[in-house]
């Protein structure tokens, strides 16, 4: 736990040229300076930092944010390790918080399980390299499957012994409680005794992120059908499944290296891969793949290679996981193994460099590959092919690129001998129906509207607004407050002419007056927050500027605020340029801010008056309970239409001066 003065500190001493300059050559453009996009591949800069507003925003990728940012971003840093690392380049010293009794509990519990799952990865090797059984049954399988003693090491392989509770003795000799080892699932109890989960299996440790042991794969050794070849940890406080990979740890810096990541059924295909001299690889262990592995990889690149051995049907099941990775915005490659053979079995009978050549030539991206696979399989049947088309063009809508989208569109016409045009009218009508159904939760309706490719029918504005939120009123007046708070204007009330001098007045006090008088509470509490920031500086007459909110240490604000304000930048390389390009608001900052406030209001209301109007639908028919009610909604529904009612030529007026 960082204090939050000192987090206040580190802000306050980042200077973001300095600490993007540590990774990217600037260089002087007017007031900002310009450099190469770390974050993507580009030959000609657009990657601005912005010395006064302390944050940086690269207009080919839209990646922005301030030095805590960065950091993170580039060195894949979490938060508190992103501010570390600017305490100690500008010799800040971080005296760590005493954490509360419940945060302590958590994590005196987390460490222990560490502690319990170090011990054992020694326990499995030890007993690997120095017992007769672990040398003459474990050891031995790992050699005569190939693998060299330096990568066993290196992936800290290990053997569990036959006896039922040779670990678990030898962890409670250690002082290790029973809870731990129960906890950790390393030891099982039954009937009041405790033995261990593994036993006479080869043993595969699991890595996190940075290095440490997480839990265990155990693999038998013979080939009783009746044992499952694999025994795995079982979920614990510090190893969840579907957020691992096994190899990550192993595989991070090749991933960033390669720009790519090899993705791999088993643990044996890792090893097998790595001892082969590639490194960029991780496997999902048989399971397939969740959303918060994808994400774990997108830390590192956007390009993900699957390496398959299956058969058709099995491949056809991972279909769904591989539109996950579409749709996260990310690009797929698969690799077929030839007849019989993995990328454990491929690796070991050939040399390095043609095992690496073979991922290279052989990898199709996913579209290509999935229309050969199903094409394949029509023979021709014009119904079969149709509903293939469906299919495939269901795999590109999801991309949200458009130039991405018609570049598989063409390839695919290509392959299935069809126009362009009759597959581009498919994938209109799809993102299309996506758009009306509001599909996706992330992308708003306009995005999506503009997702829709080139000679798309438009599609009629009505039913695309979301109705039940607020959420885009609520921004508006956020981003006026940010971009303008601090502003002073000469304020005319609406009623008076424009002969009669106006009082000063700062848009802050203008908005923050306005949504106070009508108790008005955002509900995305990120805005609150922002909003509270004002109003304080408002009573205090110390109103923030948007500076001030791009180096908050809380993050989701300083995000918030940074994504706000920098879209407006976008359509133009130069920030200075753009500050003369938009005076239209800036000019009428009086009507624009009441318009925001009144637009929430607006809608606030409407929200009130369809949720009213639905509950005096639903009444009960109950009549007693019914004629009490219905009072009480009608009062109610009639009071809202008025109140609306007012809004609504109060936002004429405005919108007509
Ligand atoms: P080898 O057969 O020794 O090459 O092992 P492998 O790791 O290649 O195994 P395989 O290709 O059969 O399976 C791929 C992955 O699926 C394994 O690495 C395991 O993570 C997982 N797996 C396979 N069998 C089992 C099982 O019986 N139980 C569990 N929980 N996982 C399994
Ligand atoms: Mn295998």
């Amino acid at each position: 736990m960082i204090p939050k003065e000192t987090i206040q500190d580190i802000f306050e001493a980042s200077r973001i040229e300095e600490v993007v300059g540590d990774f990217v050559q600037l260089k002087k453009r007017g007031s900002n300076l310009l450099g190469l996009c770390p974050f993507h591949n580009e030959k000609t800069p657009s990657f601005t930092v912005s010395p006064a507003k302390g944050i940086y925003k690269c207009f080919g990728c839209g990646k922005a944010g301030n030095s805590v940012n960065f950091i993170m971003e580039h060195e894949k840093y979490s938060y508190p390790e992103a501010l570390r690392y600017l305490a100690n380049k500008y010799n800040i010293e971080v005296e760590e918080q005493e954490p509360s009794p419940e945060e302590k509990f958590a994590e005196t519990e987390r460490e222990n399980l560490f502690g319990i799952h170090s011990f054992a990865q020694k326990f499995f090797t030890d007993t690997m390299l120095n017992t007769e059984e672990g040398k003459a049954i474990g050891h031995s399988y790992f050699i005569e499957r190939g693998f060299r003693d330096d990568i066993i090491m290196k992936f800290q392989l290990g053997f569990s012994p036959t006896a039922w509770d040779s670990f678990t003795k030898s962890a409670l000799n250690q002082g290790y409680k029973e809870e731990l080892l129960i906890a950790s699932g390393l030891s099982i109890s039954k009937e009041d005794r405790l033995y261990d989960r593994f036993r006479e299996r080869v043993i595969f440790p699991i890595h996190n992120l940075t290095g440490k042991v997480i839990g265990f794969g155990g693999r038998i050794l013979t080939s009783d059908k009746t044992k499952p070849k694999y025994v795995n940890s079982p979920e614990s406080e510090i190893y969840s499944k579907s957020k691992s990979l096994y190899g990550i740890f192993f595989a991070r810096n090749a991933i960033v290296a390669k720009d790519n990541c090899l993705l791999v059924e088993g643990y044996t295909d890792v090893i097998s891969l790595h001892q082969a001299g590639i490194e960029n690889v991780v496997a999902s262990s048989g399971t397939s793949l969740t959303n918060d592995q994808i994400k774990l990889i997108s830390k590192f690149t956007r390009n993900i290679t699957i390496l398959y051995d299956g058969d058709p049907a099995g491949i056809k099941a991972s279909f769904r996981g591989i539109d996950m990775i579409l749709e996260q915005g990310m690009n797929v490659r698969i690799v077929l193994f030839p007849d019989g053979e993995d990328p454990d079995s491929y690796a070991r009978k050939n040399r390095s460099a043609d095992v690496e050549a073979f991922i290279a030539t052989s990898a199709d991206d996913f579209i290509t590959f999935k229309t050969r696979l199903l094409l394949s399989e029509t023979n021709n049947d014009p119904i079969k092919k149709a509903g293939l088309i469906h299919e495939i063009i269901q795999s590109i809508s999801i991309i949200a690129d458009p130039i991405i989208r018609s570049l598989y569109i063409k390839e695919c016409a290509g392959i299935m001998n069809m126009s362009e045009q009759t597959l581009l009218n498919e994938l209109n009508r799809l993102l299309r129906k996506k758009v009306l159904k509001g599909h996706s939760n992330e992308v708003n309706a306009e995005t999506q509207l503009a997702a829709i490719d080139t000679e798309a029918i438009p599609v009629e504005q009505e039913p695309l607004l979301k109705t039940d939120d607020c959420s885009s009123q609520e921004l508006d007046v956020i981003r006026l407050l940010l971009l303008y708070g601090d502003k002073t204007i000469e304020y005319f009330e609406e009623t008076t002419s424009d002969e009669e001098a106006g009082s000063e007045i700062t848009i802050a006090q203008l908005i923050c007056n306005d949504i106070r008088a009508n108790q008005i509470v955002f509900d995305n509490k990120v805005y609150q927050e922002i909003f509270d920031a004002y109003a304080k500086g408002v009573d205090e007459n110390d109103i923030p500027n948007d500076v001030r909110f791009f180096h908050h240490s809380n993050q989701a604000i300083a995000n918030c605020a940074i994504d706000i304000i920098t879209p407006r930048y976008e359509l133009s390389p130069g920030w200075e340029e753009i500050n003369i390009a938009i005076p239209r608001e800036e000019e009428r900052l009086q009507e624009a801010s009441l318009r925001a406030v009144l637009s929430l209001m607006h809608r606030r209301l409407s929200i009130l008056i369809t949720n009213t109007q639905k509950e005096l639908k639903e009444l009960s028919t109950d009549l007693e309970e019914y004629n009490e009610m219905y009072a009480d909604l009608m009062s109610r529904n009639i009071f809202l239409l008025k109140a609306r009612n007012s809004i609504s030529n109060r936002l004429g007026r405005v919108l007509n001066n």
